[in-house]
């Protein structure tokens, strides 16, 4: 390409590039709430963080900042080098795939299948490569011999890991999970533990669920007062006591560090 040439379309993720750069970003509700204070969060291609805290710290207001739902009062996004702006917020939407707490929120249409096509079929995804999207997604969750069923007639950790494909098939840069683990039986609750690691994917992940942050995510950032007030390796956060009952964490019962 010519040094004149401008790019028709948002520039390609680049691995040279952080997956997800929050620089300062403050944000009020129309109220006069003010629930993130310079949030600083840089995320790195691969790496998969949890994402920590208390009620009320905030968790999901960063969550909708990501993907341009809600937009900063102050600072900014970057998602793959790309600002979460007005006029990227399709490329965006794209890169930022959410999984939302409730897969209820996720999954509509009649068969598991057309749900995992909507989101690549919207992005301009067609045919024999449609086909092979969400023939992936779907292997990727252990669903593939579900296709053709109504999501209705699934287990909540079926539904759960279909919602899941649905936002794999659209390629994004960084997964987006808001309690994945909430509402699971013991048995769902691994299997989607297994689903998630196996993903060759960024993972920022919502939860209360501490023993399964420190399955899944080798580094924890706590948010509480709408300010990030640690970040590090999850095992080392989650044998500060003190840094846990000041913001409000705790391990089951029983449940010790090996
Ligand atoms: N729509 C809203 N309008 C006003 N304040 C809100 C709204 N949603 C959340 N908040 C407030 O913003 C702060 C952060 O909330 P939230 O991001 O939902 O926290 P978390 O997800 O960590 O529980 C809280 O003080 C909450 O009461
Ligand atoms: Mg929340």
């Amino acid at each position: 390409m010519s040094a004149h040439t401008e790019p028709a379309s948002p520039p390609a993720a680049d691995p040279a590039v952080a997956s997800l750069d929050v620089r300062g970003l403050d944000f009020a509700y129309p109220d006069g709430t003010t629930a993130l204070h310079g949030v600083d969060l840089r995320i790195e291609p691969g790496e998969r963080v949890a994402l920590l805290g208390p009620n009320g710290a905030g968790k999901t207001t960063l969550v909708l900042q990501l993907n341009g739902i809600l937009a900063p009062t102050g600072g900014e996004v970057v998602v793959g080098g790309l600002p979460v702006r007005k006029p990227h917020l399709q490329e965006v939407r794209r890169r930022v795939g959410i999984v939302f707490q409730d897969p209820d929120d996720q999954l509509f249409m009649p068969t598991v299948r057309e749900d995992v096509a909507f989101g690549p079929a919207n992005f301009g995804v067609r045919g024999d490569e449609l086909t092979a999207r969400v023939e992936a997604a779907l292997e990727a969750v252990g669903m593939a011999e579900h296709a053709d069923r109504s999501p209705l007639h699934l287990s909540g950790g079926q539904r759960r890991r279909v919602a899941l494909a649905t936002v794999l098939s659209c390629d994004p840069e960084i997964l987006v999970l808001d309690e994945p683990s909430s509402n699971l039986d013991p048995v769902a609750r691994r299997e989607l533990a297994e689903v998630l690691l196996g993903l060759d994917r960024t993972l920022l992940m919502v939860t209360h669920d501490l023993p399964y942050a420190l399955q899944l995510c080798p580094r924890s950032v706590v948010v509480d007062g709408g300010r990030i007030v640690a970040d590090g390796p999850t095992r080392a956060l989650l044998a500060d006591d003190g840094m846990l009952r000041a913001h409000r964490l705790e391990l089951p019962f029983g449940f010790t560090l090996a």
